[in-house]
């Protein structure tokens, strides 16, 4: 008898195992930007949509936000977008992986050069958002940050 506990068991770590690992590859998926969209960071100033960085209306009450990110700031610095808004990041590195974590929301991003990472969120609550590189990516690093101010 004490056999066929162990064998419920074992079944049970394995699943276990697999619900996790199908974790981490979903929760990955925010990670590693799709190689679909890729840009030559030497160029990130002279290609659309990063030659305009800045906060966009696209639709109602739709905005895209183009944010380029390099040691160790965030361009532009001042970001505002209306509460309840769909608000697209549109973000790109020129020189090496940052983090693009907003506080108080479920985006925690990697940023990596030559490649283009798009984040939609809705804001539902105005305030400021604190904004964090959470990537180590230099001697300036734990400096890198901005604020996002929903209205
Ligand atoms: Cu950029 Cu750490």
């Amino acid at each position: 008898r004490s056999e066929k506990i162990w064998l419920a068991l074992s079944f049970g770590m394995i699943m276990g195992f697999m619900i996790f690992t199908g974790y981490q590859t979903f929760a990955l998926e925010m990670g590693p930007p799709s190689a679909k969209e890729t840009i030559d960071p030497q160029k990130v100033d002279e290609t659309a949509p990063f030659d305009k960085p800045g906060v966009k209306q696209v639709g109602e009450n739709e905005y895209e936000v183009v944010m380029t990110l390099q040691a160790f700031s965030f361009n532009p610095a001042k970001i505002e977008v209306p509460a309840g808004a769909k608000v697209t990041f549109i973000l790109t590195s020129k020189d090496v992986v940052h983090g693009f974590e907003v506080a108080e929301t479920n985006i925690n991003a990697m940023v990596v050069p030559g490649h283009i990472q798009r984040i939609t969120q809705v804001f539902e609550k105005t305030g400021d958002y604190l904004v964090l590189c959470n990537e180590y990516c230099g001697a300036g690093h734990q400096m890198m940050a901005t604020t996002i101010t929903v209205k």
